[in-house]
């Protein structure tokens, strides 16, 4: 069980998260919307311990984990693994590569500097990749793929992670209406079979109701709205969005990308790889 106790974030005078309290059970897929500015990033970086807390406590199991330091900070950033809108890949360095820093916070640091990754970790780093369907890009540069092959790389790095939450800040929201399909039906498989809690910002109300078993609406750094897509009714659109600046009623196309069958695929891989190994060099 993950819970959020009365937090608040504070950034001077401004209050971007203000005294947020809810309960997530483990393998829960959550969709968190609201309008720009209303809290969801700083929201999901505090998970992270990105940022801390102003006041209130956030908890998982029973490790209090706005109060960790050091090693127990490190191992939750481990168990708590993040995407973002942006990939934040390090373009020059191959795919393969950037899929194996996610084994980083299990390692120690001198193996880290020197850069030795076991051949458990480079299989595991290729299983990752194909399960996404892009073991082909191993060797290339990260940053001559594509923005959807770019964020499949950084849920293969989430998961070389083994985390146990995976959190993504508006994981669609630079791509076209294919890739953000590939990349939400990725995030529904992992959370699926593995049981992994997903948290996912979402700029877009059709995505959340159709990946979300929950939705969370913020406005104004509070969350006005928790329940499933069923109850998220017009009425509560209008508490989490309001109404538009000329004071006309939000429309829902306004909020709206074209994923428009999210039906589940069996299998999310593109192409199958006739040598997996040989492209880890093993
Ligand atoms: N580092 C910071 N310093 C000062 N103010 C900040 C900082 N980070 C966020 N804020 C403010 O906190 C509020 C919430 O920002 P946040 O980025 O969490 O919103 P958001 O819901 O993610 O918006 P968007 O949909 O645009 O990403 C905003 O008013 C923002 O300006
Ligand atoms: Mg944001």
């Amino acid at each position: 069980m993950f819970r959020l106790k009365n937090v608040t974030r504070r950034f001077g005078e401004r209050v971007a998260v203000d005294d947020v309290t809810f309960d997530i059970p483990q393998g829960q897929m959550v969709g968190v919307i609201g309008r720009s500015g209303a809290g969801k990033s700083t929201m999901l970086r505090m998970i992270n311990r990105l940022a801390d807390p102003s006041e209130g406590s956030i908890h998982f199991n029973d490790i209090e984990v706005s109060s960790l330091r050091g090693s127990g900070l490190r191992n939750w950033q481990r168990d708590c693994a993040m995407i973002f809108q942006q990939f934040n890949l390090v373009p020059r360095l191959d795919v393969l590569t950037n899929v194996l820093l996610g084994r980083l916070n299990h390692r120690s640091t001198t193996l880290s500097i020197l850069n030795l990754f076991t051949r458990e970790e480079r299989i595991m780093a290729i299983a990752a990749l194909e399960r996404l369907g892009i073991e082909q890009t191993a060797l290339q540069p990260a940053g001559t793929l594509s923005g959807g092959q770019q964020q499949r790389v950084a849920i293969a790095r989430a998961l070389m992670q083994n985390p146990k939450m995976l959190l993504a800040d508006e994981p669609i929201a630079s791509l076209d209406p294919l890739n953000a399909k590939i990349v939400m039906d990725a995030l529904r498989d992992i959370n699926e079979r593995e049981g992994i809690t997903v948290i996912t910002n979402l700029h877009t109300l059709d995505t959340a109701r159709a990946y979300c078993e929950r939705i969370i609406g913020m406005a104004h750094g509070r969350v006005v709205f928790d329940g499933s897509a069923r109850e998220l009714d017009s009425e509560a659109v209008r508490t989490i969005y309001g109404t538009g600046a000329d004071g006309a009623e939000i429309d829902e196309s306004m909020t709206s990308t074209a994923i428009r069958n999210p039906a589940k695929q069996d299998n999310i891989k593109e192409s199958a790889s006739p040598t997996p190994l040989a492209l880890a060099g093993l």
